[in-house]
């Protein structure tokens, strides 16, 4: 039997309990208030819980507060670096003495903690940056456990800040030949490929690695298939039990990240990410990558961008049982920016409305340029 859609329930109201009992799946899910309305107008009047800042508060259903809000910072070598990032105001290379101080003002605005990326001093194709044991962010991270003690410290894996190449794995070049007999002179055409399992063990290496200098959750972003396996099972053998991945699991292969490219050098010299990230239009997708990544045992799933992918957060809010982040990205936070510099919205007002949709539809961690800002509004 299929389900009525919610608005046909509301309207003839007539549907019993026993539908609700079906499949309490994301697209079946009812508004059950919406059916025990005693009354509509004029005795049912909304209006009446908004008449002042009072009552709203009150009646509101989502309280954004700093404690979600995780800060991200890219670590670049060198000592007393802060260089601005042009397409992201406010934002900045910080080299490690620098990116103590920042850590130092994200805790003391009683946020929970920050998310590193690092630019490495050179990149090869191996990625040897991301997984030494001196590698930029290894060096962050020691500085901060020590000078910083109490903020939360993820580690962004993924290899394409290390890569000459720029992208999230290893690059095997694959020739197709030219159909046999066709007489042409062109031989062959040269194409490429992102390596999948020998990537997922560079991974595996490097969340090691960034857990022996003290980080305190592994945040794997690269899109290759088994790679929370590998990084739990790399990570239990080398004693550490108890750091949690929070698995990037719906990535999207986003126009988004545009600034964040810029942040952390990593735009891909060819081609593009599409061939590991996902596909935005698919949604059903989105939900058998998250399901694989908790299989592999992800504790933390997120899902990126935010605010495009509001309906896969909701989604996802209703199926797993495990907590959600959304990273609100970069081309998210740039946007917000631009209009505001121009004077089109708010700032303030705007960005703390995008951060509490982002919550409303289900994320309880969310990842934002914007937190230090929103911890200074929400006192
Ligand atoms: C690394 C990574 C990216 C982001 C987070 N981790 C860039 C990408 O996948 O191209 C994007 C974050 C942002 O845009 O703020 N793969």
């Amino acid at each position: 039997m299929r389900k009525s859609r919610w608005w046909t329930l509301s309207h003839f109201g007539y549907q019993g309990r026993e539908r609700r009992r079906e499949a309490d799946t994301y697209a079946n899910r009812e508004p059950v208030l919406l059916e025990f309305l005693p009354m509509t107008f004029p005795v049912t009047r909304l209006r009446r819980l908004r008449r002042s800042e009072q009552f709203r508060s009150l009646v509101r259903e989502t309280r954004l507060t700093p404690d979600g809000l995780v800060y991200p910072i890219f670590v670049c070598p060198g000592e007393g670096v802060r260089r601005e990032i042009s397409s992201m105001p406010g934002i900045a290379n910080l080299s490690v003495d620098e990116a103590v101080k920042e850590a130092r003002e994200v805790k003391a605005l009683g946020l929970p903690g920050i998310i590193l990326f690092g630019l490495p001093e050179s990149k090869d194709e191996h990625a040897t940056g991301a997984w030494v044991d001196d590698g930029i962010v290894q060096q962050a991270t020691r500085a901060i456990k020590r000078e910083v003690p109490g903020l939360l410290l993820m580690g962004d894996v993924c290899l394409c800040e290390y890569m000459s190449h720029g992208h999230c794995g290893v690059v095997k070049k694959v020739s197709s030949p030219v159909s046999a007999g066709s007489g042409t002179a062109a031989a062959a055409a040269a194409e490429y490929e992102i390596e999948n399992d020998s990537t997922v063990e560079i991974l595996a290496r490097t969340a090691v690695s960034q857990a022996r200098a003290g980080m305190d959750i592994i945040a794997p972003s690269d899109m290759m298939d088994g790679r929370v396996a590998a990084i739990r099972t790399a990570l239990d053998k080398a004693g550490f039990i108890n750091t949690p991945v929070l698995s990037y699991a719906a990535k999207m292969a986003s126009g988004f990240y545009g600034p964040f490219r810029e942040a952390a050098d990593s735009t891909p010299q060819f081609g593009d990410r599409r061939s590991y990230q996902m596909d935005p239009a698919n949604g059903r997708e989105a939900m058998l990558e998250i399901q694989n990544d908790l299989a592999e045992g992800a504790d933390m799933i997120m899902v990126k961008p935010a605010l495009s992918n509001l309906d896969i957060i909701y989604a996802a809010r209703q199926r797993f049982e495990v907590p959600l982040a959304a990273y609100h990205v970069s081309g998210e936070f740039s946007m917000i920016e631009a209009a505001a510099r121009n004077g089109w919205i708010d700032r303030e007002r705007v960005v703390l409305e995008v951060l509490t949709s982002i919550q409303r539809a289900g994320a309880s961690i969310i990842l934002t340029y914007f937190a230090k800002d929103a911890a200074r509004w929400l006192g």
